[in-house]
């Protein structure tokens, strides 16, 4: 009977080698199977349904034939984009200011930077923006393309604060990226470009078609019919939105048009928030020697327009009740305003809803909420486990984990807390953890990665 004994004495020894020489860095929660990042939409998203209505997302894709989304190139983008170590003073990601829960946007009017700075316009949503035919990025559309656009905020004074050198300098020290690089491009090199690449296609597999309107949409031939699934004040809203002004409706599909709810206008426009442009030109500041760009903005989708209050570029209104009454009484005759908001002799349009009709507007715009884009994993912070990262602001409890715990910074035990922490790989503090006076901390590693 002794060998087996032997045996189990020399595996347990084993282990203890393994836990003794391994210096685990397991960071992230990735699958081992990457997620699927392909955008498989219905058919009616191409499909023109005939009469005046532009329904069709074909033409509009602004995705380069040199730079495809794959399943490990958006998983590189996604480590990417929630890493806190890619701001100057490791406070901020883009997730912080594009966030999941509220539509990829931001529910600051403005968004705030590493040194607490707030940003000069409002965040933007990031669902759809591979939809969108002129392939410009921002407010002003000063980015020329996406790839373009994602490198910006990491070196904007404001947000991130680093230089283009320290970009990938910062990705460089990270132990966790090698792996990701190989996977995603074939080698280990970290370059701005490929960070640029990856970023790109984790931001264009956001895309949204599962909303309470494509379940409707799906039951019917046309999206001017009425929808089974609606209730009465969503079916008004729906014709009210889609219906041109000389035929008893609101307008609003000649500017926010598709079934990807995107803008298909050659560029930007102006709805008529202000009667002149004074601080912030909008696309007349990207292009200057055309008059009429001046106070024009960037119409982006509204598909999960419910999640990403505040709304337009200055986040000026709170709730879609204050839009709609903006579209239904407070047009401005700016000198740029859009022809789609004012009548032939030159005058803002004034809808004159009913409250009925008011709110029968907002009821149609939050069938446009796909709940599977704030919760889906493919698009969450693969940083530890969501209940594992945990902050200054909870200081106290029992973490376990089947994968290994990293603490994220500014992360203290206050006094009189106790925390327990039971992990089956590793436990990774970070240099600012703080156990303070008379706080309890207890770690336990169960077993080896
Ligand atoms: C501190 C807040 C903040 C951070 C951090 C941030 N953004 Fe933004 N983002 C904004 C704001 C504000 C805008 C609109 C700015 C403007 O138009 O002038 C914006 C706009 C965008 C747009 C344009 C969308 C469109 O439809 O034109 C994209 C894409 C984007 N951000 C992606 C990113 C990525 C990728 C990162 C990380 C590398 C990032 N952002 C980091 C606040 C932030
Ligand atoms: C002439 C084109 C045009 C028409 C018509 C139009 N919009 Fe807009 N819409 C825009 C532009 C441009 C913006 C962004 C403006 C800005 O922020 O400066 C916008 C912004 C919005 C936003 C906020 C988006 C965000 O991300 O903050 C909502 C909601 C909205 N529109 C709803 C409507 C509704 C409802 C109607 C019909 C009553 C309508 N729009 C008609 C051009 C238009």
């Amino acid at each position: 009977m002794k060998p087996p004994q032997i045996l189990f004495g020399a595996a347990v020894f084993l282990l203890l080698i393994a836990c003794k020489s391994e210096v685990v860095t397991d960071y992230l929660n990735l699958p081992a199977t990457p997620f699927d990042y392909s955008v498989s939409l219905p058919a009616y998203f191409f499909t023109n349904a005939g009469g005046r209505l532009p329904t069709s997302l074909n033409g509009t894709d602004n995705t380069p034939p040199d730079n495809p989304t794959t399943n490990d190139g958006a998983t590189l983008g996604r480590v990417l984009f929630y890493d806190k170590n890619l701001s100057i003073n490791r406070t901020i990601a883009c997730s912080s200011c594009h966030n999941q829960s509220q539509g990829f946007s931001d529910s600051r009017p403005l968004s705030v930077g590493f040194a607490g700075g707030t940003t000069r316009r409002h965040s933007m949503t990031l669902i759809n923006a591979r939809y969108y035919q002129r392939g410009r990025f921002f407010w002003d559309e000063r980015a020329s393309t996406l790839e373009n656009q994602v490198l910006q905020p990491f070196q904007d004074p404001t947000e991130m604060g680093l230089t283009a050198a320290q970009i990938s300098e910062r990705v460089s020290e990270q132990p966790y990226y090698p792996e990701l690089f190989i996977k995603a491009f074939g080698d280990n090199a970290v370059t701005n470009d490929k960070i640029a690449r990856a970023l790109s296609q984790f931001v264009r597999s956001i895309v949204s078609y599962q909303s309470k309107y494509d379940e409707g949409r799906a039951l019917v031939n046309a999206p001017g019919a009425n929808f089974p699934n609606f209730t009465t004040s969503e079916n008004q809203g729906k014709q009210l939105f889609l219906r041109p002004l000389n035929n008893g409706g609101a307008g609003c599909f000649g500017c926010h048009t598709t079934e990807g709810f995107i803008s298909a206008n050659p560029g930007p426009q102006n709805n008529g928030l202000d009667a002149n442009s004074t601080t912030d030109l909008g696309s007349g500041e990207t292009f200057p020697q055309n008059a009429l760009f001046a106070g024009r903005f960037k119409t982006s989708t509204l598909r999960n327009i419910e999640l990403t209050a505040p709304y337009m570029h200055d986040g000026r209104f709170n709730t879609l009740e204050e839009v709609v009454e903006h579209y239904n009484s407070g047009i401005q005759n700016h000198p740029t305003l859009s022809a789609a908001l004012a009548n032939p002799d030159g005058t803002p349009v004034r809808l004159n809803l009913t409250t009925t009709q008011k709110s029968a507007l907002v009821a149609f715009m939050q069938t446009l909420t796909d709940h599977t884009i704030a919760t889906k994993a493919k698009w969450s912070n693969p940083f530890c486990e969501t209940n594992l990262c945990f902050d200054g602001s909870v200081t106290s409890g029992a973490y376990q984990s089947s994968n290994s715990i990293t603490n994220a910074l500014l992360a203290s035990v206050e006094n009189g807390n106790q925390v327990n922490f039971t992990s089956a790989k590793s436990i990774i503090l970070q240099p600012n953890f703080e156990i303070k006076a008379g706080g309890i901390f207890k770690a336990e590693i169960s077993g080896c990665n």
